[in-house]
């Protein structure tokens, strides 16, 4: 039995890196997968091969940042698999410099789409679970969500901000049946790293007692596990995958 068998899943920024993984893993666990990502020909492309797979994909252009957007994407979801069992918060950017150095448009951008397309999201698909009698939400937080790191002032609150957030969705929604969990990997190997020089990657590396990256695939698994049954009992928790990165 496949582990997300008759389920409906949401990711969003299901284009490539990690929503990517994510939306791959869940089709062959069983889910139909609606992609979501404000670059349509990267979950047009996924679409295809995931469904080639004899997998279940729908492929659909929505910004988080968008109420309209985010409501046709629930909507879509609904129309078409008649229900949505999961929804994984995942789109997100980065965004680099300190306060003094960020400027406010900057600072309101990366708070847009990490953190308040996560309120927006989940407030379009919980009515929906709760009415279902229940569903799991993951957000994709980080260790930046745990600790502080320089120049990093937006991302860092943006995650923290994603935590604080799962917990009182947690909360709000426990009655529904609704669990709301957080992962938070250290580095992965996406092309949000695709700025970075070789010598800024190996400093990277050795930031993580493992003396790699992730792979999208390890955390992936980590979504699975907080998006279906075997995590019946899990809410309200961020979820570590860094290779020892805050163990230090
Ligand atoms: N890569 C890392 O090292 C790392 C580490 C910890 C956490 N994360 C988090 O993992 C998540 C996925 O990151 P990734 O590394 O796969 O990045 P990525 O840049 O490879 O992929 C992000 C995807 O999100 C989409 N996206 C961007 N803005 C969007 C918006 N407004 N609406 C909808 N989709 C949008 C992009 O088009 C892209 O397909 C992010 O929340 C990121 O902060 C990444």
């Amino acid at each position: 039995m496949r582990r997300l068998e008759g389920k409906t899943a949401v990711v969003t920024g299901a284009g490539r890196g990690l929503g990517a993984a994510v939306s791959r893993l869940f089709a062959r666990e069983g889910a139909a997968v609606v992609l979501a990502d404000v670059n349509l020909a990267d979950v047009r492309d996924l679409a295809e091969e995931i469904t080639a797979a004899g997998g279940a994909a729908a492929a659909v252009r929505a910004d988080v940042t968008s109420e309209p957007e985010v409501e046709s994407m629930v909507n879509i979801a609904v129309d078409r698999y008649g229900r949505v069992d999961i929804l994984v918060n995942n789109a997100g950017i980065a965004g680099n410099g300190s306060v003094v150095e960020l400027t406010e448009a900057g600072w309101d951008r990366v708070m847009a789409v990490n953190l308040k397309g996560v309120y927006l999201c989940s407030r379009n698909v919980i009515p929906h679970m709760t009415r279902a009698g229940g569903g799991s939400i993951v957000c994709v937080s980080s260790i930046a969500g745990v600790v502080g790191q320089k120049g990093q002032a937006a991302y860092h609150a943006s995650k923290h901000g994603v935590i604080g957030l799962v917990r009182c969705m947690a909360l709000d929604h426990a009655e529904a049946g609704i669990r709301v969990n957080a992962v938070c990997p250290g580095a992965v190997d996406t092309p949000l790293l695709a700025g970075l020089t070789e010598p800024q990657m190996d400093a990277l590396r050795a930031m993580h007692p493992m003396g790699r990256i992730a792979r999208p695939e390890e955390v992936a698994r980590a979504v699975l596990y907080l998006a279906g049954g075997e995590s019946s009992f899990v809410t309200g928790s961020a979820f570590l995958i860094d290779g020892g990165y805050t163990a230090m």
